[in-house]
């Protein structure tokens, strides 16, 4: 499956090129260019349309995307006749339909709101004679940061499935931070402490923005939790990353009294946290440690400056 809102040509070519299971088209104009790439390479692609059924899943606004507001997809309306048109573009064929909420939701209700969307709309393609294959439901399905319940997998399938099944297609999804969310955390030293006017307190951490943006970016919650906690009193910190900038912080948190040279995890960063980590201010990019069973060892080593020079020429 290739999904993304902008699809270079480029890209467009390799995965013609590969003959993917599904190009999840976005327009009509992107679907005009599969059929084009296509027909130049004398095949058929198979393609399925992102429909964007306008549903508030809840979340938040800015990892949401399935709102008509939001650029993705194309209206579950009009999805029909992009389906039509495609019995006149010889370099296509429709094998599914898409659809993609949003992330981090956290009641299947919406999702199992897209669920029907998509199957009402295979049975109107089937009675008028558009046989397709799967149904791709996307992602989405979220995962408790702060201890508060979140749906299980079991439950996701039980809201879903039984949705799906009735349209008799064969289902896809794509679960991203259900499946990695938990798996790791991001471990960071205290470098500084400083106590800012009003005695408000600054834990100045090593790491920030450049490894883990999720709080910087939509006000993310991670619980951040003393490596070796010690026998200290409660203080409130403001915890802080290294960046140049306000809005690296983490949030304020209740720790045990903190000491210049303590390891800080910050949990559940296994989703979007490495995979949205940049060299802003020419930082490098962090270890990752892989920790299995007993055992850990370094799966990818730190980055180094001359890792990052050695893009550039003069
Ligand atoms: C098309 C699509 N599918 C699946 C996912 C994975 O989402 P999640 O990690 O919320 O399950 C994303 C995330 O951006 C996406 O854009």
């Amino acid at each position: 499956m290739f999904s993304g809102v902008g699809k270079s040509h480029d890209e467009i070519e390799r995965a013609v090129q590969l003959g993917l299971k599904a190009i999840n088209a976005e327009s009509a104009g992107e679907l005009e260019r599969i059929d084009r790439a296509a027909q130049a390479r004398g095949v058929r692609a198979r393609v399925a349309v992102r429909v964007n059924p306008d549903i508030d899943a809840g979340t938040h606004p800015h990892i949401s995307t399935g709102l008509h507001i939001n650029k993705f997809g194309v209206p579950l309306e009009q999805a029909g006749a992009l389906y039509r048109k495609m019995a006149t573009q010889p370099g296509l064929e429709p094998v599914g339909i898409h659809v993609h909420l949003g992330s981090q939701i956290i009641s299947t209700e919406p999702l199992q709101r897209g669920a029907s969307a998509v199957v009402r709309l295979a049975r109107e393609l089937r009675d008028g004679g558009i046989q397709l294959d799967h149904i791709d439901i996307g992602g989405g399905l979220g995962i408790s940061y702060d201890g508060s319940r979140a749906p299980t997998a079991a439950e996701y399938a039980a809201a879903v499935l039984p949705i799906v099944a009735a349209s008799g297609l064969s289902i896809a999804l794509e679960p991203g931070r259900y499946i990695v969310g938990a798996a790791a955390a991001l471990v960071a030293r205290v470098v500084d402490l400083k106590e800012a006017a009003g005695g408000h307190h600054f834990a100045v951490l090593d790491a920030g923005m450049t490894e883990l943006m999720r709080p910087m970016l939509y006000g993310a919650f991670h619980r951040i939790v003393a490596v070796a906690p010690r026998a200290a009193r409660d203080m409130c910190y403001d915890v802080v990353g290294p960046v140049c900038e306000s809005t690296d912080a983490f949030g304020e948190r209740r720790l045990n009294q903190l000491e210049v040279g303590d390891l800080l995890a910050i949990l559940d960063t296994g989703a979007y946290g490495s995979a949205m980590s940049s060299n802003y201010n020419r930082r490098p990019l962090p270890a990752e440690v892989m920790v299995d069973g007993g055992k850990a060892r370094v799966i990818r080593r730190r980055q180094t400056i001359e890792d990052q020079l050695a893009m550039e020429t003069e």
